[in-house]
């Protein structure tokens, strides 16, 4: 059964960008879309690294998320990948170079959690 944790407010997660939350340990990214709230695991599977802080800087925009290190791509509320490790720190890389990048890793979604809105708490589902 999955636990409801409390993460804030909904005035604490403004449209438009990207907020780290750790719950039970685990570090979730939270944003909005036009749908509403929506949060996945803040850890990209291509390598394992932080989708907020990296050398590109926090990208986020029509409810995709770029990795801020090898520039892969995510529908944050599906988890849906759209782009893998094209480049690095936000810059496109040649497309012999984006093998390399890969390291040798498929394609993979994110991790999602549903997110459940109760007046103005803001809570996340494990
Ligand atoms: S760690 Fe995210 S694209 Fe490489």
């Amino acid at each position: 059964m999955a636990q409801r944790v409390r993460i804030g407010q909904v005035q604490d997660f403004p449209a438009g960008s990207l907020r780290e939350v750790e719950v039970a340990g685990t570090k979730l990214v939270v944003a909005r879309d036009e749908e509403g709230l929506c949060a996945a695991r803040n850890r990209c599977p291509h390598l394992g690294l932080s989708l907020t802080s990296g050398p590109g800087g926090s990208h986020y925009a029509d409810g995709v998320v770029q990795c801020p290190w090898h520039n892969s791509r995510f529908v944050l509320r599906t988890g849906e990948n759209l782009d893998w490790a094209s480049g690095i720190a936000g810059r496109s890389a040649p497309r012999w170079s984006q093998r390399v990048l890969s390291a040798g890793r498929r394609p993979a979604p994110l991790t999602t959690y549903a997110v459940v809105v109760e007046g103005d708490e803001v809570f996340v589902e494990l």
